[in-house]
């Protein structure tokens, strides 16, 4: 069976070193020098500093024409040459969870083009969104990036990109993880 309940251990040792930390919204977490994903069980059991828990789910608001698209154009995790990673945990706010599918949907990809933004950094961003907000997690997304070196630059203009969209306003908790392999 394929796992799909992964933990991000965050300790004093472990796969990917820190580069950098940064609180952005919300309350910070204790700060880790390395990194490690491993796969896991639903089993609350703290591994290291901290550890966060994120769980491969269904799509919520892709449809079946850019689910094709993303499929036939996205790399998977594993590029050797993907030496970089970024690791983003991030929480919205309740007024986001209080809207219906179809107005989250509409803020998310009509207004703020979060699919047609993100589509133009496929395959150099290597990308896997884990939801953790049904597991009692206090995120409630995790979300995993792993690049070249070369397309670092081209990441930091995603992000300056989709922060500052309509969907953005409804993130009140991100913590911004840099990393690198050792
Ligand atoms: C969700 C694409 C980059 C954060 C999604 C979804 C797609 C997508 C298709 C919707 C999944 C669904 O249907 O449920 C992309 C692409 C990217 C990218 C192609 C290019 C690399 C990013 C970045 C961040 C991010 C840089 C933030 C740091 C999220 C979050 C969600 C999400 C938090 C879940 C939103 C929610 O369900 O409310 N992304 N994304 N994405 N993405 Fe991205």
């Amino acid at each position: 069976m394929t796992t799909t309940i992964f933990d991000f251990i965050g300790d004093q040792s472990g796969e990917w070193k820190v580069t950098l930390t940064a609180t952005l919204k919300g309350d910070p977490i204790s700060s880790v020098s390395h990194l490690t994903k491993v796969s896991s069980n639903l089993i609350q059991t703290e591994k290291g500093i901290w550890t966060l828990k994120g769980i491969v789910s269904n799509l919520r608001y892709t449809e079946k024409k850019d689910k094709d698209k993303l499929v036939s154009i996205q790399e998977n995790l594993g590029r050797p040459n993907a030496t970089l990673a970024a690791f983003i945990p991030i929480r919205k706010s309740e007024a986001w969870w209080n809207l219906a599918q179809d107005e989250r949907r509409k803020i998310m990809e009509n207004k703020s083009q979060h699919t047609h933004t993100g589509m133009k950094y496929l395959p150099a961003i290597a990308r896997k969104l884990f939801h953790s907000r049904d597991i009692g997690e206090p995120f409630n997304f995790l979300t995993w990036f792993k690049y070249a070196p070369g397309d670092a630059d081209a990441f930091e203009e995603l992000l300056y990109t989709l922060r500052k969209t309509e969907e953005w306003t409804y993130v009140d908790r991100e913590i911004d993880i840099r990393l690198k392999k050792k």
